[in-house]
């Protein structure tokens, strides 16, 4: 049974989980209150052993998110922006749980930030990605510019922060910015086909996957190289590299514990 918050539904589908938001008429517009559900949600089920990959997408057919909430934001001070729902951003890009976020029609502002939060992106047809704060006089303010210039390098990260230009899925998709395009309306299944790949590789060396691609960036090449070989050594500790190996000698198959 889906589990219903006031924005977020989750449905568990063990090992996987689809966390939808859920607020189709506002276009999945994000509210700090919606945003903050979403990260106490998210960790719930990072902390969960048996749910090992989410998918993240937005109710309705017109929108994953359409940016933050303009609404509220209108009026607010420095003070309330700096405090609203920063948290709980950083609290979403520390999640450990691979995430595939499943963007249907508008990824904007915050909307597409919120999708480049997650690790893979299975986009329908009818996806756009945009930055386009700059028509209401601001700039992305959760990991646009930044992300979008290391995914994409500067000068076509200038050209969607600077005009809000919006990418088609398939722009995004010869851009790097997406995996994976799929007929309209197929973004969820599709991502929920990729994590249950994902779901079944060994949990363990999935985790330190994640942590391992997020350093890089983070941490200059050499420091990387390091952090990525201590990371492989130490699976050498688990039962599942013991398994996944023993299974790949015998011509089994590995049945992995997550240990
Ligand atoms: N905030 C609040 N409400 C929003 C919203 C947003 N970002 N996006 C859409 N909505 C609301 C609309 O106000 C409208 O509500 P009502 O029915 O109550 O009037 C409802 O959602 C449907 O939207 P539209 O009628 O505008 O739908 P449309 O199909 O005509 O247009 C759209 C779709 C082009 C996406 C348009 O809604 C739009 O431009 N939205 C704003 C996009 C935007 O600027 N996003 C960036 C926000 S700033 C940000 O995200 C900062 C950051 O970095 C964190």
């Amino acid at each position: 049974m889906p589990e219903q918050q006031q924005y977020i539904v989750v449905e568990r589908d063990e090992p996987i989980a689809v966390v939808t938001i859920n607020r189709p008429d506002k276009l999945n517009a994000l509210n700090w209150g919606l945003v903050a559900e979403l990260a106490d949600q998210l960790e719930a089920l990072d902390r969960d052993d048996a749910i090992r990959c989410i998918v993240l997408t937005g109710a309705g057919n017109k929108a994953f998110a359409a940016g933050a909430d303009i609404a509220e934001m209108s009026n607010a001070t420095p003070v309330q922006m700096a405090t609203g729902s920063f948290q709980s951003w950083d609290r979403i890009r520390r999640i450990a749980t691979p995430i595939i976020a499943a963007v249907g029609g508008y990824a904007l502002g915050g909307g597409n930030e919120l999708a480049m939060h997650a690790d893979m992106i299975v986009a329908s047809e009818n996806a756009q990605f945009g930055q386009p704060e700059i028509l209401i006089g601001v700039m992305p303010g959760a990991g646009g510019t930044q992300r979008l210039a290391r995914t994409l390098g500067k000068f076509r990260a200038m050209e969607i922060c600077l005009t809000a230009r919006r990418v088609s899925a398939q722009e995004a998709l010869d851009w790097g910015l997406v995996n994976r395009v799929v007929p309209e309306g197929q973004h969820v299944e599709e991502a929920k086909r990729l994590a249950q790949e994902v779901a079944k590789q060994a949990p363990v060396a999935v985790r330190f996957i994640k942590e391992a691609v997020l350093a890089a960036y983070e941490t200059p090449l050499q420091d990387g190289l390091a952090y990525e070989k201590r990371l492989f050594a130490l699976l050498f500790a688990t039962e599942d590299q013991k398994e996944g190996m023993r299974a790949f000698l015998a011509k089994e198959k590995p049945t992995f514990q997550g240990r």
